[in-house]
């Protein structure tokens, strides 16, 4: 493609990160879905994406690190188009600017119309040739292999940072879909509080995600006692600076609740799946996609509670920009969409 020619651009627009793919580059971009603005006037935009997050514990006080996608919806709108601006210009060059290309956006399955309204503006205001919005869970469905045209239902089960979708794919449609408010930092979350009460130490939300991402295992193991990390924070009862020693084992301790009630409520969704879908599902097994998906043993774990096969692909957290850009690549993919219900140009 050359320089001056247009083609698709596929922004998946998370609540943990942005990541964009470009038709013929593939993924080329993903940075946190950070901006960092002036506390009393958030229109003054300091930086995003990973420039922002270098913030995250350690903004001044006229400083505020803001997450313009919440849940999954646009909470701000105005960031939220800062952040599909500066990084689809990061991602592409000045050269290539966005109004030469054809977007496609992540639209989060349980989205409300107030919240897709936002998502439509934000996206409108960053000014593409053409755009669009297309479900997350499809865009997932797609990237990750599903095939999506047949007349038989593909189960997905999609873990992204705050929210979980499971999704019944099947003639480029959703057959049936339920979303979970929930996600992979809720498991952050539980090892900061976890560490606090167990080991009194107060640790921030950058060492507890590489804590899960390093140590964290959905399986316990006899070997997890011997994985360690000597943690530096804050003691909780002196507040004066001290070092721990935390053992996988002790992260699994840390995550288990919210990981089983997360298992729990996909087992759930599951065994309410009508019975006529659940036997195309049966011999397929299930799609597991999404950052959170990445977490050592979970499918092991997800399978044998469902007594399906999971099948998980190497980046399961490109998925959804993926699809994205094979949908803004393809006017028959475009056209096959908007009939399904799951496109929306705008
Ligand atoms: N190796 C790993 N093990 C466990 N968790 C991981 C791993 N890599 C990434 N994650 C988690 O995945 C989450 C981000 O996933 P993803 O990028 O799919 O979310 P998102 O699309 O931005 O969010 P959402 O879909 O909920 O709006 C983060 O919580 C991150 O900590
Ligand atoms: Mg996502």
């Amino acid at each position: 493609m050359g320089v001056f020619s247009s083609g698709g651009v596929g922004i998946d627009l998370g609540s943990a990160n942005v990541t964009i793919c470009l038709e013929n580059e593939g993924i080329v971009l993903r940075e946190p879905s950070y901006a960092l603005t002036l506390r009393e006037d958030t229109d003054q935009l300091l930086a995003v994406g990973r420039d922002a997050r270098q913030m995250l514990g350690r903004t001044p006080k006229d400083v505020a690190l803001l997450s313009p996608i919440e849940r999954g919806a646009v909470g701000n709108i105005e960031l939220a188009t800062a952040l599909i601006t500066r990084l689809s210009e990061k991602a592409l060059g000045k050269r290539r600017a966005l109004e030469k290309n054809r977007l496609v956006v992540s639209m989060s399955q349980g989205c409300t119309r107030v919240e897709r309204n936002a998502l439509e503006e934000a996206v409108r205001t960053a000014g593409a040739r053409r755009s669009a919005l297309l479900r997350s869970s499809v865009a997932a469905a797609l990237g990750a292999g599903v095939p999506v045209e047949e007349p038989r239902g593909s189960l997905v089960v999609s873990i992204g940072g705050a929210i979980t979708e499971i999704t019944i794919v099947s003639m480029n449609g959703v057959a049936a879909a339920r979303t979970l408010r929930t996600g992979s930092t809720e498991l952050d979350e539980a090892i900061i509080r976890y560490i606090r009460r167990e080991k009194g130490l107060v640790i921030g939300q950058r060492t507890a995600e590489d804590l899960k991402i390093d140590l964290g295992s959905a399986v316990r193991t006899p070997s997890l006692i011997r994985q360690k990390v000597t943690l530096r924070g804050r003691d909780a009862a002196s507040g004066k600076p001290a070092t721990v020693e935390i053992t996988a084992a002790d992260v699994h301790n840390a995550i288990r609740p919210p990981l089983q009630a997360l298992v729990e409520n996909i087992r759930d969704a599951f065994e309410n799946i009508p019975a006529e879908l659940a036997e195309d599902i049966l011999p397929q097994g299930l799609y597991l996609t999404g950052g959170g998906a990445q977490l050592e043993g979970l499918s092991d774990r997800l399978g044998e509670m469902l007594g399906l096969r999971v099948i998980v692909d190497e980046n399961p957290q490109d998925d959804v920009a993926l699809g994205l850009c094979m949908v803004a690549a393809s006017d028959r993919m475009m056209q096959k969409f908007e009939q399904s219900g799951c496109l929306i140009e705008i």
